[in-house]
């Protein structure tokens, strides 16, 4: 709850707070997925789905692996994990009949999808369930370590989608054909790109159904840039999902730093995984080489006064500097010479970023509040995203960053200690915006207090 000055009446405490993370865990369960929430999110997303699991498996290992069964049961033949699995729910926009891939060659069978595809977090949490389930007990340890056996394989095939299909120029960047691919849809990261995508006339028309459930439409997208978004899934469609065609013809074609860095930490991550089950040699080799490409195409992106990470204009050749969290992306990955490197940790401690004077709580924003393209409310466009900074938290750690990443979990923390578990957060008043019980902040929330 927020008073009338904005300050927050409710603050849990950290049991309490992580039994109702449970809670929110078990309440958008419908057996086979957890939601991504109960109402604005009524499906299963596929990077939601990777933290949801790494959550799940402090409540139930069997449960945690269930869920990652459900995202890789809705694989594409061709290895892409598809961003949307679709439940019935009829009451979110674009559905699968908008989305309309039931004619592409390569969808899966007997679950419909949408046709873009998310960050590759998944070996992420798979690593995460694991080290979960080995505390637990022996049971849950073999009961994960199979299915690590089982998975492992998908896994490597989603990475070589990606390679395959997403590294189309000499960057090395991994490039998206949607700014929902980045999961961070309205970013300012995406402006000039999204200029440069004009719907046709021959937009079939829509209503939007995310503002029925959000009630200030100042938290979501614009209209604006609804309009391009279901544009390039009209180019898609017309492409018939071929994952070339798609990169060939959309308006829209960005190398993302952010992706990027990712696929380098999952790509190391699932190798080291392979390294522990008996995996192929090849194909563990083969994702340390993807990984280093990726690392030194994220080192390669940054900018030569500023040191922030830019993500690429590959339409128009133009590397896109903003001032976003994306710039941070070498922290997760890392690759970069170790002043340089210390000089980005200093920028994202000072005042500009997780140091602000005024942010209830001291994690980065999605965009800095001295950019001038901050909005405090606007999804992607400023407030603090809990996943962000777990994300963030997790790489410190992996790279000994002890100090940092304890920082990030106890301002995470105190981040979501309302208990409403936004969506995300106002930075400066902590009101949580968009949807409230979303569950990957549940999910971090339960490894932030279970996991130390
Ligand atoms: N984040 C998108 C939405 O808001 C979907 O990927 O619907």
């Amino acid at each position: 709850m927020i008073t009338a000055a904005g300050n927050r009446a409710v603050h849990y405490q950290p049991a309490n707070l992580a039994a109702r993370a449970a809670l929110v865990l078990r309440d958008n369960d419908n057996g086979n997925l957890v939601t991504a929430s109960p109402k604005l999110y009524p499906h299963m997303w596929s990077w939601d789905a990777a933290f949801i699991s790494m959550g799940l498996a402090y409540l139930d290992v069997g449960r945690a692996v269930r869920e990652l069964d459900t995202l890789l049961s809705a694989q594409w033949r061709d290895g892409m994990i598809p961003h949307i699995v679709f439940t019935s729910d009829t009451d979110y926009f674009p559905g699968p009949d908008r989305w309309g891939t039931d004619l592409a060659p390569q969808r899966p069978d007997g679950v419909r999808t949408s046709g873009i595809c998310q960050p590759p977090v998944h070996a992420i949490a798979l690593r995460r369930i694991l080290e979960t389930a080995r505390k637990t007990s022996q049971a849950d340890a073999e009961l994960a370590e199979s299915f690590a056996e089982r998975a492992w394989s998908s896994l490597y095939r989603w990475h070589r989608w990606i390679v395959r299909h997403r590294m189309p120029d000499a960057s090395g960047l991994v490039a998206i054909v949607h700014g929902w691919e980045s999961g961070m849809d309205n970013s300012p990261r995406w402006d000039e790109p999204y200029a440069a995508v004009l719907p046709g006339a021959d937009l079939p028309p829509y209503v939007r159904l995310d503002l029925l459930q959000v009630g200030d439409p100042g938290e979501r997208p614009s209209d604006d840039e609804y309009d391009r978004y279901l544009w390039l899934i009209e180019q898609m469609r017309r492409a018939d999902y071929n994952p070339d065609k798609v990169v060939q013809t959309s308006g829209f074609l960005v190398g993302d730093v952010f992706t990027t860095a990712l696929f380098a930490l999952a790509s190391d991550t699932l190798a080291g995984i392979g390294d522990e089950l008996g995996a192929p040699e090849g194909e563990i080799a083969e994702l340390r080489r993807w990984a280093a490409r990726a690392r030194a195409a994220v080192a390669m992106s940054c900018h030569p006064e500023t040191g922030m990470a830019r993500d690429r204009d590959m339409r128009r050749g133009r590397w896109l500097a903003t001032e976003t969290i994306a710039g941070f992306s070498p922290l997760l990955c890392g690759g970069l010479a170790h002043e340089v490197e210390q000089q980005l940790i200093s920028t994202l401690d000072s005042p500009r970023w997780s140091g602000h004077p005024d942010l209830l709580a001291a994690v980065p924003p999605s965009v800095s509040p001295e950019s001038e393209d901050f909005d405090s409310r606007r999804y992607w466009r400023g407030p603090q995203w809990p996943v962000i900074t777990w994300l963030f938290g997790w790489a410190f750690e992996q790279r000994g960053w002890q100090r940092h990443a304890s920082e990030f979990r106890a301002q995470g923390v105190h981040l979501v200690s309302d208990g409403s578990f936004g969506e995300y957060y106002e930075p400066f008043t902590g009101k949580p915006l968009g949807s409230t019980n979303q569950s990957w902040t549940a999910a971090v929330v339960l490894d932030w207090l279970c996991g130390v």
